[in-house]
């Protein structure tokens, strides 16, 4: 780690305590010169670096940036061994993490970025990613004979870790619309997209990608218009180092869901949270859109509809859309 790296991680842990460049200096045996540009570096990205004669160097509690030392440290023990590369900007970290992927990066490898230029949404949709406002993460898993219903499962579990991050950190409730939005106030404020790899070799799965994308603060300028009424986020104000907070959440609750394994009965959960049942929906395929209602979600989170014909069928993947009233 860098000079500047190894400075934001002794004040990422120790927010709000002071400390003297000289003992900085020492700590990591490097020159105070080296202290001084590093912390100068640190406060034009943004860094609120309190300096104060006799006292020292304070990163203030209220700094809200993105980092890996910021993540980390709330990060429990099941995450341990993950590595974490944080950007200011990406095209999508999707794609980006899937060319770490190819390249060897291994299980639990997290990729972040304060904003994404083309951010990607499910079935061909882009997803709106503006800078210093969001969550945007991606999550490299290379499980061990998974099957591809194992796969998709992933996605489900990942709807429940991103409610009970959500929660966690903000107090308030949020549920998942199926099959892998999470919603608060009936609005979306997170979309989960998950990308597979297969060996073509021995035709077995090589890894798999979970992006998600929370909204954390709302926009500078607002959401776009054709967002505006059907977008939210988790704070309505700027909280005390709220984005890390929210990252480390999710991947405490994801990836102790993933370690447990099929030991855990996560789908319990995804019903208890699910918006939709009990609701009339539209079930949009590649068919056209039916107007349905939406039964129940089963123990492998398929959404059972009855259409108004009477017929009923189990929905393992699509789309459907609410009508709130
Ligand atoms: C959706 O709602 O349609 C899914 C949105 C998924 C967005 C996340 S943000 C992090 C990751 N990188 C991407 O390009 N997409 C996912």
């Amino acid at each position: 780690m860098s000079t500047k790296e190894n400075i934001l991680a002794l004040f990422e842990k120790n927010r709000g305590t002071y400390f003297s460049g000289e003992e900085i200096a020492e700590r990591l045996s490097v020159s105070r010169t080296a202290v001084w540009k590093a912390v100068n570096r640190l406060r034009s990205e943004g860094y609120e670096i309190d300096a104060v004669q006799n006292k020292g160097y304070c990163l203030s509690v209220s700094t809200d940036i993105l980092s890996a030392q910021g993540i980390r440290k709330y990060l429990k023990s099941v995450c341990a061994s993950m590595e974490l590369e944080v950007l200011p900007v990406a095209g999508s970290t999707n794609v980006l993490l899937k060319e770490r992927a190819g390249a060897g990066a291994k299980d639990g490898y997290a990729l972040l970025a304060n904003s994404q230029t083309a951010g990607k949404g499910r079935l061909g949709r882009s997803f709106y990613s503006p800078g210093d406002t969001g969550v945007y993460m991606s999550l490299l898993l290379r499980p061990q004979g998974y099957s591809p219903d194992q796969a998709v499962r992933l996605t489900t579990m990942a709807a429940v870790a991103a409610c009970e991050a959500i929660e966690e950190v903000s107090g308030r409730s949020a549920q998942i619309k199926w099959v892998n939005d999470v919603y608060m106030d009936n609005k979306k404020v997170s979309g989960i997209l998950t990308e597979a790899a297969f060996s073509l070799e021995d035709n077995s799965l090589d890894y798999i990608v979970v992006g998600i994308g929370i909204n954390a603060y709302p926009p500078k300028e607002g959401f776009p218009p054709e967002l505006k009424q059907i977008a939210t986020t988790v704070f309505e104000e700027r909280q005390n180092d709220g984005k890390n907070r929210l990252a480390a959440a999710f991947l405490n609750c994801f990836m102790g869901y993933y370690a447990a394994g099929e030991n855990m009965d996560y789908a319990k959960k995804y019903r208890a949270r699910s918006l939709v049942i009990g609701k009339e929906i539209r079930v949009i395929s590649p068919a056209g859109q039916r107007e349905a209602l939406a039964l129940d979600v089963d123990e492998e989170c398929r959404l059972a509809v009855r259409y108004q014909d009477g017929s009923r069928e189990l929905l393992s993947s699509g789309e459907i859309s609410i009508r709130f009233l």
